[in-house]
C-alpha cells in the first residue's frame, strides 16, 4: 500500500469529470487499498479518486461506522430535510463551510469486484457520499456556497496557502478530520 498525494484547490484534476470503471481488476483493488491507506492517514471521512490525480469514477467512505469503496457509485434518490452542516475536504485544507443538502440518500454503486450493491443512508455518511459523488463529477463544497462565501473562502486560503504545492502527503502526525 502507499500513501499518495493529495491535490489541492487549484489542481485540475480536481475540475475533471471521473470516467466509469469498467475492469474490476488487481490494479483497481490496489488503487482503492491506496486511496484507503491515504484517507486512514489524513483522518478523512471519505476520499476519492480525483483528489490524488486519477480521474475515474472510484471513491472511499469511511462515516458513522460504515466504510466501503464505491465505484461508478450514484444517488437514485434522496429525500427527507435539506439540513445544513460544516463541511470541510482534504483538497482544500483548513477551509470549512455550511453546506445544505439532503439528508437521506439511496445509493447505487459497485464494489471492488464489480458487485453492485444497494445502500439506504442518512446523516454524516449520505453527507460523505454526496460530496464524493460530488468530486467525481469535478464539484467542490465551496462550489454550494454563495458567490460572496466563495470568493471570500477560496482568497483566504490562498492567501494562507500561498507558496504550497499542487499536491500535500498526509503524515499520521498532523492531520485533521476532514473529507
Ligand atoms: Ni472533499
Amino acid at each position: 500500500m502507499a500513501i499518495l498525494p493529495i491535490h489541492l484547490l487549484g489542481s485540475a484534476v480536481l475540475r475533471e469529470t471521473a470516467q466509469p470503471v469498467e475492469a474490476f481488476d488487481d490494479e483497481l483493488r490496489q488503487f482503492i487499498a491506496d486511496l484507503y491507506e491515504t484517507m486512514d492517514t489524513a483522518l478523512g471521512v471519505g476520499l476519492a479518486a480525483n483528489q490524488v490525480g486519477v480521474a475515474r469514477r472510484v471513491a472511499v467512505i469511511d462515516a458513522d461506522d460504515q466504510r466501503f469503496a464505491m465505484i461508478n457509485p450514484r444517488v437514485v434518490e434522496s429525500g427527507g430535510a435539506t439540513t445544513s452542516a460544516e463541511e470541510g475536504c482534504l483538497s482544500i485544507p483548513d477551509a470549512f463551510a455550511e453546506v445544505s443538502r439532503p439528508e437521506r440518500i439511496v445509493l447505487e454503486a459497485q464494489d471492488e469486484h464489480g458487485k453492485p450493491f444497494r445502500l439506504e443512508l442518512g446523516g454524516l455518511v449520505a453527507r460523505a457520499v454526496q460530496h464524493e459523488i460530488d468530486h467525481l463529477d469535478g464539484v467542490l463544497f465551496i462550489d454550494h456556497l454563495s458567490t460572496l462565501k466563495r470568493q471570500l473562502l477560496v482568497a483566504r486560503w490562498k492567501k494562507d496557502h500561498k507558496g504550497q504545492g499542487p499536491t500535500w502527503i498526509p503524515s499520521p502526525e498532523e492531520s485533521e478530520a476532514t473529507s
